[in-house]
């Protein structure tokens, strides 16, 4: 089969620090002694008493697979009774394959995210046609199944069939981020590889189905998105966002990348009709808006100069201005007369400035500059 899903085995040492210089402390994450205890940990807190949900009285694939499909973008509560539902109507894997993909469909309306469905009946009819009607207990024949992800390959091949594979969805994310202070964001390539070596390392043992289903137990019902419930928390004599009480810091979002400075100049001028405007074109930045005559980019003060044929001195405002992807700082600079303005569709003087269709920077310029202008 093709590359392996599992990194039961992968080599923690090497994971590296992210592109923005994070470094992660990976002998943490390798550590297999604390992995033994967390693991003993996690056992007895998932043994202590964990939610009877239908999916856990059961190693049957199939119904694992199915539970584990579902939840994949649908709540516990809403999926326990569809999940039933189901079974009732496709018992076993190959009543599901004998079924029509619009009968599939048509149960699971209402759960959204239908290609779940049409994914799960594709891979039925495969594994039919390939496994003899079992599904694989590997990761990495897993994931060669329609709408099997490294999750659900690891949920499945752990929890039905007691593989030593790793699971991360959001909740596990949130608890090992917690655990370790994870500098690095879930979703980055150094987060996301630090989490699953560190879930590897927790699955790599005996009962692996049930330490991946106490993480997610914990993240769903104590290591919350907010006020989680430490006191309860088999873990906490370890955490390291608790020690430094930050836990609801973590996980780390991805940062945005920082915006671009843009420099932008604009100039007054006044004449009896009003204040001059002109219009931006209909492509790019702030397009069709109107604002003041105006220049943006590097050396706009200069261009702007040159492009009206006037010197321009000190400016008589400032504002500053952020946009998406770009930090705007603004001058404004005034002219008493430009005789190279003419008035056209796209240029005229305006007695109420603030009453044209403005961009969001315009107005600001306008405002800032309107009552410093002289007469
Ligand atoms: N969410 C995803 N898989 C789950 C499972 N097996 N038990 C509880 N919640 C889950």
């Amino acid at each position: 089969p093709a590359r392996a899903a599992s990194n039961a085995a992968s080599p923690v040492g090497r994971l590296a620090g992210d592109a923005r210089g994070v470094r992660l402390n990976t002998e943490r994450a390798g550590d297999l002694r604390r992995a033994a205890s967390m693991r003993r940990r996690l056992l007895a807190f998932y043994d202590a008493g964990h939610r009877a949900l239908p999916w856990r009285d059961t190693r049957d694939p199939y119904r694992i697979w199915l539970s584990e499909v579902m939840l994949q973008q649908t709540r516990v509560e809403t999926v326990e009774p569809r999940y039933r539902q189901f079974l009732a109507r496709f018992p076993t894997l190959d009543t599901l394959a004998a079924a029509s993909v619009e009968e599939v469909c048509e149960e699971w309306a209402g759960l959204g995210y239908y290609s779940r469905a049409r994914n799960l009946h594709r891979a039925a009819c495969r594994v039919m046609e390939e496994y003899g009607g079992r599904l694989p207990a590997g990761a990495a024949e897993l994931r060669l199944l329609p709408g099997i992800g490294r999750y659900t390959a690891g949920a499945i091949s752990s929890i039905a069939y007691g593989l030593p594979e790793p699971v991360v969805d959001g909740n596990v994310a949130r608890v090992l981020s917690r655990l370790d202070a994870v500098s690095a964001p879930p979703s980055s390539a150094a987060g996301s590889a630090y989490l699953w070596a560190l879930a590897g390392t927790l699955a790599r043992g005996p009962r692996a189905g049930d330490v991946n289903q106490a993480l997610m137990e914990l993240g769903a019902t104590v290591c919350t998105p907010s006020f989680p419930r430490c006191e309860c928390c088999p873990l906490r004599t370890g955490c390291a966002a608790r020690a430094a009480d930050s836990q609801e810091s973590y996980p780390r979002k991805k940062a945005q990348a920082a915006r671009r400075p843009l420099r932008v100049a604009f100039v007054w001028v006044e004449s009896r009709r009003g204040v001059w405007l002109e219009r931006r074109s209909l492509e790019g930045l702030w397009a069709g808006m109107w604002q003041l005559p105006g220049t943006e980019g590097p050396r706009a003060r200069a261009r702007l100069s040159e492009r009206l044929g006037v010197e321009l001195g000190r400016p008589i405002a400032e504002v500053e201005h952020q946009l998406s992807h770009r930090d705007v700082h603004a001058q404004v600079y005034q002219a008493r007369s430009v005789p190279s303005l003419r008035r056209s569709a796209d240029r005229a003087p305006y007695p109420d400035p603030l009453a044209a269709p403005l961009s969001a920077l315009a107005r600001k310029a306008i405002r800032a500059a309107r009552a410093r202008a002289f007469k």
